[in-house]
């Protein structure tokens, strides 16, 4: 799979490093409205626009910042190319719709790197909850009190605000967590939502705390904070009807269900919840390799739009829009 970079900042990085080591598939371009290539892919061609782009290629990778992931996809869609984009897959539902449907117009594959969900402790977790092997979920809570400074803030003039990040730590930081939550437990019924702003100069919130209903009875809570100094893991505790399950940066950490054994495998985290940039590839190495499965064998992606769509409904109903 030959690929385009479309945005060319922090992340854009990790999927250099993940690319390096994929057989097969290569970094061809990328796309920067400053002209600036990502510092690990010094040497790359490098154009405004994709329309520009003079290499030949299969796909794109969206890392432009949150709320103009559309423009990137609705591009490659015109030139019939697939899609990878960071999460989230976008920040307001018409935008969400307009990706789906100009994908699926022009037959590629639109993904989204939520790739937590690669987690070999996630999977197996995804697999038994799926199969029903924890009885009935009484209760999910979601705990993720981050941290990020100021400075971190000011980096970009965009950041923890709402009309490109989407919003503070339930759109940006614990959009990964809120993903699993979603994709396990699926979307509640009802929810109540808290949100302050408390230890930053942004426009969005800081902190806040969800209290969920789902149609299944299930009741749920999700925190989500960058004020939260120094930080502390994600942490997810599952109480159903045979016992309970924690997780700790998508690491099963206490397993105490009655007749099933710990599936965990005790890999290592998922991503360091305590600073911006991923120093671990891994994770996003296992995206791509997932993403040119499904182009290669046409079938939904790990985390594909629509699935992914959800999420963003549910962060979006947390904040009332
Ligand atoms: N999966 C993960 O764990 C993870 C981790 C970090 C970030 N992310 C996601 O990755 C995306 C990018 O985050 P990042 O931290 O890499 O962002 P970043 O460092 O700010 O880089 C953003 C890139 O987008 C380009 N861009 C185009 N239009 C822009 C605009 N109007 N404002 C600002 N930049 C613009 C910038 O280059 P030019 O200005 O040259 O065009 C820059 O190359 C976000 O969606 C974020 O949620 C995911």
């Amino acid at each position: 799979m030959r690929y385009v970079l479309i945005g060319t900042g922090s992340i854009s990085n990790t999927y250099v490093a993940a690319l390096s080591g994929l057989e097969g598939s290569k970094l061809v371009a990328c796309v920067s409205r400053s002209g600036r290539r990502p510092s690990a892919a010094p040497g790359i061609e490098c154009c405004r626009s994709l329309d520009a782009v003079a290499a030949p290629f299969d796909a794109v990778i969206i890392t432009t910042p949150n709320g103009l992931h559309q423009d990137g996809a609705l591009a490659a869609a015109r030139l019939g190319k697939h899609v990878l984009t960071e999460k989230p897959l976008a920040i307001t539902r018409p935008a969400m719709s307009a990706m789906i449907e100009a994908c699926a117009r022009a037959g590629v594959t639109l993904a989204v790197a939520f790739q937590h969900r690669t987690h070999p402790d996630v999977l197996a977790l995804k697999r038994l909850l799926e199969a029903g092997a924890l009885g009935r979920i009484y209760a999910a809570d979601l705990s993720c009190k981050f941290w990020r400074d100021q400075a971190y803030y000011d980096s970009a003039p965009y950041r923890g605000g709402l009309d490109i990040d989407g919003g503070g730590p339930f759109m940006q930081q614990a959009c990964h967590n809120i993903d699993l939550y979603q994709w396990f437990f699926g979307l509640p019924d009802e929810l109540v939502a808290h949100r302050a702003t408390f230890a930053h100069r942004i426009e969005a919130e800081d902190h806040g705390a969800v209290l969920l209903r789902h149609a299944n009875g299930m009741i749920g809570t999700i925190v989500a904070s960058t004020a939260a100094r120094p930080g502390l893991p994600a942490r997810l505790e599952v109480v159903c009807e045979k016992g309970i399950v924690v997780t700790l940066d998508d690491r099963i950490v206490n397993w105490d269900i009655d007749g099933v054994a710990n599936p965990g495998q005790g890999a290592a985290i998922a991503a360091a919840p305590n600073v911006a940039t991923l120093g671990d590839s891994a994770r996003h190495q296992a995206i791509l390799r997932d993403f040119e499965a499904a182009v290669r064998d046409g079938r939904a992606p790990l985390a594909d739009a629509e699935s992914a769509r959800r999420t963003v409904e549910l962060i979006l109903r947390i904040y009332g829009r």
